[in-house]
């Protein structure tokens, strides 16, 4: 875990409305991938593969919580026999709920790739914070992070583009 009490608390996530409006705004190339790491119970990263508006090839999560990642797993299996019904549309992408430490997450991308990582980050220390900054910042195909917050020594390579307001579900107008 990240070294917080509030990983084993409730969820803290974006809303799906305030997830669509950040990931739009950003005019995301074709062929990019998100990387939603601490990803919970993957509703984000269920949303970003379902939502033919989004266009990602690819939504990863990595979770470290077994059960948070059964829970994804189990969720996303009920929402691909609703595809095989017929009842939501085929996504075009891929995704994948990987069980792991987000420390060891394994950009294993094509070069070229555009890569977004979103980081749930608020409950996570400053130590923590610290160590997921070195690791983001060393993969090059990285091009954009979302997160809830800042890192204690920056990120290497990376500058400020903007703070957004976002609604989250336990509060709202949280900045991202
Ligand atoms: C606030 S939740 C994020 C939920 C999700 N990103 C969303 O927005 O729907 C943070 C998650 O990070 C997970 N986490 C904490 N430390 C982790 C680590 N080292 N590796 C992977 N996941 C971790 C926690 O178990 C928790 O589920």
């Amino acid at each position: 875990m990240c070294g917080c009490d509030d990983c084993l608390g409730p969820e803290q996530e974006i809303t799906p409305e305030a997830a669509y409006a950040l990931l739009h705004s950003l005019g995301l190339p074709a062929g990019w991938q998100l990387f939603d790491l601490g990803s919970g119970l993957g509703k984000l990263v269920v949303q970003v593969h379902l939502d033919p508006k989004l266009a990602a090839a690819r939504a990863v999560g990595v979770e470290l919580a077994a059960t948070r990642h059964a829970a994804a797993v189990q969720a996303l299996a009920g929402l691909t026999q609703l595809v095989s019904a017929g009842e939501l549309a085929q996504p075009t992408g891929t995704i994948e709920l990987i069980q792991g430490d987000m420390l060891k997450t394994v950009f294993d991308v094509a070069p070229g790739t555009y890569v977004v990582v979103y980081l749930g980050s608020l409950c996570f220390d400053e130590e923590f914070m610290t160590r997921l900054g070195k690791v983001v910042a060393a993969e090059r195909c990285v091009q954009t992070v979302l997160t809830l917050q800042t890192f204690p020594d920056g990120l290497t390579g990376f500058s400020l583009v903007r703070t957004v307001k976002a609604d989250m579900t336990w509060l709202k107008d949280e900045p991202v």
